[in-house]
C-alpha cells in the first residue's frame, strides 16, 4: 500500500450549492486526489435534521453528485458516496453518543445558529455533530478538508476520538482539519459581516454554483463595498472589497497580494466586473458538465453504488473494533452455538 493520507470530507444534500461551498468545499475535495486517498460523502442523513420535502431530498442528492463530478472528482481516485447507503454511519452516531456529553454538543454555535431558524427544533438538529463525528472517524482519517465553518464540529470529533480511545483502547485517528488560508469563510455580497449561505442572508448576496451568468453579473454589480475606493485586503475595515478579493483568488488561484496590485487605483466598478467575469469563467465549464450529468440519473446512481461498495468495506473494521471494544457480543453464524 501507498503512504498517501486517508481524506473525509461531507457535504449536506440540501439547498443549491454556493460559491462559499465550492471554495471551502468542491475545490479542496478535488485538490486532495493528487496527494491522497479520498472519502467524499453526501451526507443525506443529516439533511433531514431541518424541513424538507422527501422528493426533493432524492433531487437534491443526484444533484450533488452530479455537480460533485462536475467539478473534477474522478470516480476511479475518489470514493463519493451518499452516507445512506452505508449503515455503519448511523450505527457509530449511535454508538459514539455514550461518549459525547449534552454540554459539548450545547456548545455548538451552529445549533444555536440553525435552530434559531426552525419552528420545529428536531433532536437530530442537536445531535448532528455525533453522527459527523463518526462520519470521519469511521474512515481512519488523518485529514479533514472544510471551510471555517467547521472547525468547532472538527474539535468536537478530534475530542469525542480522543476520548473513546482512552476509554476502550486505541481505536480511531485522530483527525486534523485543513481550512485553507484564503476563501475558507466566503461572506454574503449583500451583508459581508455574513457567511454566504442559502439559509439566512440576502438571496442577492447568494452566488449559487449553477447560477446562469447574467445572475452571476448582476450579484456582483450590485455587490455592497466600503468606503473610500483602495482595492486592499483588509476584512475588519473594508469586508465587501476583502470578500471580493478573496473570491477573485478563489475563482483565478491568484495569491491576494497580486490582485491588491493589478487593482491599485482602478476603482470598485471596474474590479467587481472583473470578479464576476472570473466567477463566470469558473462556474461555465462546470456547469455544462453538471447539466450532462444529470441527464444521466441511472449513471450517478451506478457511480454512488460503487462509491457506497467501497465506504463500506472500508468502514466495516472500524465499526466492528467499536462494538467489539464496547463490550458487545459478537454476533456469530447462524446454527452455531
Ligand atoms: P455543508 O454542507 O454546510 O458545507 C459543505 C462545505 O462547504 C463549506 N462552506 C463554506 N466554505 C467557505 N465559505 C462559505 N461561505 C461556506 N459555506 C459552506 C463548509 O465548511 C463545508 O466544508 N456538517 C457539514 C457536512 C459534514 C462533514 C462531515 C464535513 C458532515 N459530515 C464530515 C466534513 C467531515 C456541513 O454541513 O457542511
Amino acid at each position: 500500500m501507498t503512504s498517501r493520507p486517508r481524506i473525509f470530507s461531507g457535504i449536506r444534500a440540501s439547498g443549491d450549492k454556493t460559491l462559499g461551498n465550492y471554495s471551502g468545499g468542491f475545490r479542496q475535495y478535488v485538490a486532495t486526489q493528487e496527494h491522497g486517498d479520498a472519502f467524499i460523502c453526501i451526507v443525506d442523513l443529516h439533511s433531514i435534521t431541518t424541513a424538507y420535502e422527501p422528493e426533493g431530498l432524492r433531487e437534491a442528492t443526484l444533484s450533488l453528485a452530479a455537480l460533485l463530478f462536475a467539478t473534477g472528482l474522478d470516480p476511479e481516485r475518489s470514493t463519493v458516496f451518499a452516507q445512506s447507503h452505508v449503515a455503519a454511519h448511523a450505527e457509530a452516531a449511535w454508538l459514539l453518543s455514550a461518549v459525547t456529553s449534552f454540554g459539548e454538543l450545547r456548545r455548538m454555535t451552529q445549533f444555536k445558529d440553525k435552530s434559531e431558524q426552525q419552528e420545529f427544533i428536531s433532536a437530530g438538529l442537536f445531535t448532528y455533530p455525533v453522527l459527523m463525528a463518526g462520519d470521519i472517524l469511521l474512515y481512519q482519517a488523518a485529514l479533514v478538508p472544510v471551510g471555517d465553518d467547521q472547525r468547532q464540529h472538527i474539535e468536537l470529533a478530534r475530542d469525542v476520538a480522543e476520548r473513546f480511545n482512552q476509554r476502550y483502547g486505541d481505536t480511531f485517528t485522530i483527525p486534523e482539519g485543513v481550512i485553507p488560508d484564503e476563501g475558507a469563510r466566503i461572506k454574503n455580497l449583500q451583508e459581508p459581516e455574513r457567511l454566504m449561505s442559502t439559509t439566512a442572508g440576502a438571496p442577492q448576496g447568494v452566488v449559487r454554483m449553477i447560477d446562469r451568468p447574467d445572475v452571476v453579473r448582476k450579484k456582483f454589480k450590485t455587490a455592497v463595498t466600503d468606503s473610500g475606493s483602495e482595492i486592499r485586503h483588509a476584512p475588519e475595515e473594508k469586508p465587501g472589497i476583502s470578500n471580493l478579493i478573496e473570491i477573485m483568488s478563489v475563482a483565478t488561484g491568484d495569491p491576494i497580494a497580486s490582485i491588491e496590485s493589478r487593482y491599485d487605483g482602478g476603482g470598485y466598478g471596474r474590479f467587481k466586473d472583473d470578479v464576476a467575469e472570473a466567477v463566470v469563467a469558473l462556474l461555465e465549464p462546470i456547469q455544462q458538465r453538471y447539466e450532462s450529468l444529470r441527464d444521466d440519473p441511472g449513471e450517478l446512481r451506478r457511480l454512488l453504488t460503487v462509491g457506497a461498495d467501497k465506504a463500506r468495506a472500508t468502514s466495516e473494521p472500524t465499526l466492528r473494533a467499536m462494538y467489539d471494544r464496547m463490550g458487545f457480543v459478537t454476533p456469530g453464524a447462524a446454527g452455531s452455538a
